[in-house]
Parts: structure tokens; C-alpha cells; sequence
């Protein structure tokens, strides 16, 4: 019997609360050993709290420094700032972490297992953008500021190696564009060059690419990389490329790690459409589960639940509509249960 593991559960908008349940229910059959703090964001968190992100639920991961997370709706444009990236920045959330593997054969693209590692808090996403107004346009000129730091993309690429090493990556690829972005891409090329050469020179084979060389090579032949590790725009990218890869959002997991808490996510969003019908693909969040159970050292049961996965879609032939079946959600996970039960 493991010890209990206390964790915050967020649901989520959308169909959150759906993959949710089916999670939940998966992660039970398994023996899972969370004690789950369950807590609202996002859309829900306004209606129930009044606030996307209330106090409650940040109070809850600073004491469990561990989350599962439904999909969080932010409105486009005004509206409140995304939860998700004030949750990245309230508990230094570093890292983001996407797998991609092929789990249903015969796609466009098979057997691929690849990783990219991507710079979460940094770069052009930090937000300092303006206009500025000539004669009678306000927005007559947009102007964006990105920020690297040495010490921030060095924790995130001591991370990506550790991490290449703990799971026994061959090669670790330094995705930059330090050819045109000299300053503010190439400082996170040279810290990835001299880490490698002081801490993990012969632990795996480092290799570097220009972000729109990597992108076609990707689409070529996505079997020559192994893990890639970038900066955040062009991860936030080449993680959806990868995810297209092996079948789209509906199969992608994501971790947000860093010094405070680690998140553990569905890359897709609240799919806002098919919302209450019963029809979502729950294996994105059970997937991110898996990632959790990894993390929390408890990699056998991590392999049971990917496993289990596997053989529900190849074996069982069991999958939801996106997947081209016809399976309901509750159907999956049912089907779930008996393939770690049997
Ligand atoms: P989305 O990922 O929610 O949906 C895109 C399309 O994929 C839709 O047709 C949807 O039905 C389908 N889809 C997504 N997940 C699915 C699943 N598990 N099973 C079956 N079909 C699935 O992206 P969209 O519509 O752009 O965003 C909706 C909301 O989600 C927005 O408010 C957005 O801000 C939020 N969002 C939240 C994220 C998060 O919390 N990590 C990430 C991305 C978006």
C-alpha cells in the first residue's frame, strides 16, 4: 500500500469536469494513492468565487506543490488574464514538458516517441508589448519585448537534461534562431553549449537546429530527433507539431515543473462545443495523469495506466468519436477499468 499523496484537483471549464471523472475513476481502478484537495479555476472559479483563480486554490497547491488540471477557459481579447499563465507564474513553472508518442499505429507518421522541452516563463511571451500612434493611428506601430535570462534558461536546461538522462534520451537537440536573434535566442544557445560541455558532455549526444530547419525536419522525417528543448515561443509551436504528429491535442499530455509545484495537464483546451454531450476523449488527462504518477515515483502504475491506453484503442478497439469511433466517454473509461481490473 503507498503512502497517501495529497494533491489539488481542478476540474476545469468545458469538458473538464468529464475527462475529469473519467481520470479519476481510471486513477482509482489503479489504487492511485492521491487524497485529492478539490478546488475551482478558470470560468468556474468566477462563477463560484467570483475570481479565476481564488485564493482557496492557490493556497492549496503552495500545500500539496501538486496539481491535476482541467482545461481553463479565457476569454480572447479582454476579459480576465489567462489562469493558466498566472499559475506558471505564481509557482515558477519553468518547464514545460510534452511527450508526444504514437499510440494508435498506422498514421501518417508511426513509432514516434519524442519530447520537447519547453521554456515556460520567459522569452516573447512575458507580455511587454505596446503600440505606438503616428498622426491619426493609434496602433499605427506594435512592438514586443522578449526577455532570456542566463540564469533562466540555464534551470530550464539543466532540467531538460536530467530529465534526458532519468528516462534515457540519446539526444537532446537545442532548438534556437541565435542566427537573426543573436542576443535574446543565442544566450540560451551558448548556456545549453557550455552546460553540456561542464556537467553532461558523454551522457547523450547534443545537437542544435535553427527553429524553421527543425520544423521541416520534422515533417520529413520526425525519427532523428529524440528530445527537443527550446525557448518559449518556438516551444509553444513545435510542441503543437509534434502533438500533430501522433494524432492531434486529443492524445497530448503536458507538465508545468518548477521550484514550487509541478501541473499536470491536457494540452487541448475546454472544447466548449462538444461540452456536456459525453463525447470527450479522455485520454489527454489520463495521459497527464500518468505523467503525475512518474513524477510522484510511481512510475509501474504510470506504465499500467499508458498500457492500459494502449490496449483499450488497439486491442479493445474501443475509442471515442474523434478517434473515428463510437465510443461515449463513460464507455471508454468503463472499458478503461476492465483492462486494469482484468
Ligand atoms: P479546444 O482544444 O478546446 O478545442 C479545439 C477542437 O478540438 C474543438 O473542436 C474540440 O471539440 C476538440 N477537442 C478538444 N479536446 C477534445 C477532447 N478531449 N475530445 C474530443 N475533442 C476535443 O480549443 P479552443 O476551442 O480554441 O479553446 C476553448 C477554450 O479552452 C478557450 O477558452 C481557451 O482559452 C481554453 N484553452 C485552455 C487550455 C488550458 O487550460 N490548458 C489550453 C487551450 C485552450
Amino acid at each position: 500500500m503507498s503512502t497517501p499523496i495529497a494533491a489539488t484537483l481542478i476540474p476545469g471549464d468545458g469538458i473538464g469536469p468529464e475527462i475529469m471523472d473519467a481520470t479519476l475513476a481510471v486513477l482509482d481502478a489503479l489504487g492511485a494513492p492521491f487524497v485529492w484537495e478539490r478546488q475551482v479555476a478558470g470560468l468556474e472559479g468566477v462563477k463560484v468565487a467570483g475570481d479565476p483563480l481564488p485564493n482557496a486554490t492557490l493556497d492549496s497547491i503552495r500545500r500539496t506543490r501538486l496539481a491535476l488540471k482541467g482545461p481553463l477557459e479565457t476569454p480572447s481579447g479582454g476579459g480576465y488574464r489567462s489562469s493558466n499563465v498566472r499559475l506558471r507564474e505564481e509557482f515558477q513553472l519553468y518547464a514545460n514538458l510534452r511527450p508526444a508518442r504514437t499510440i494508435i499505429p498506422g498514421g501518417r507518421f508511426d513509432n514516434i516517441d519524442l519530447v520537447v522541452v519547453r521554456e515556460n516563463l520567459e522569452g516573447l511571451y512575458i507580455g511587454h508589448e505596446h503600440y505606438v500612434k503616428i498622426d491619426d493611428d493609434p496602433h499605427a506601430v506594435a512592438m514586443a519585448t522578449g526577455i532570456n535570462t542566463r540564469a533562466g534558461g540555464r534551470r530550464l536546461l539543466e532540467f531538460a537534461f536530467d530529465h534526458a538522462v532519468a528516462t534515457g534520451r540519446k539526444k537532446v537537440t537545442i532548438v534556437h534562431k541565435a542566427n537573426i536573434m543573436k542576443a535574446l535566442t543565442g544566450i540560451f544557445l551558448d548556456t545549453g553549449l557550455k552546460l553540456y560541455e561542464d556537467k553532461y558532455k558523454g551522457k547523450f549526444e547534443l545537437d542544435t537546429v535553427i527553429i524553421d530547419a527543425c520544423a521541416m525536419k520534422l515533417v520529413l522525417n520526425p525519427w532523428q530527433f529524440d528530445m527537443l528543448v527550446t525557448t518559449n515561443l518556438f516551444g509553444d509551436i513545435l510542441s503543437d507539431l509534434v502533438a500533430g504528429l501522433v494524432g492531434g491535442l486529443g492524445m497530448a499530455p503536458g507538465a508545468n515543473i518548477g521550484a514550487d509545484a509541478a501541473i499536470f495537464e491536457a494540452v487541448h483546451g475546454s472544447a466548449p462545443d462538444i461540452a456536456g454531450k459525453g463525447l470527450a476523449n479522455p485520454i489527454a488527462l489520463m495521459l497527464a495523469a500518468a505523467m503525475m504518477l512518474d513524477h510522484v515515483k510511481l512510475p509501474a502504475m504510470a506504465t499500467q495506466l499508458r498500457t492500459a491506453i494502449d490496449k483499450t484503442l488497439n486491442v479493445d478497439g474501443v475509442r471515442t468519436g474523434d478517434l473515428g469511433g463510437q465510443a461515449s466517454t463513460a464507455e471508454f473509461t468503463q472499458a478503461m477499468i476492465r483492462r486494469i481490473q482484468g
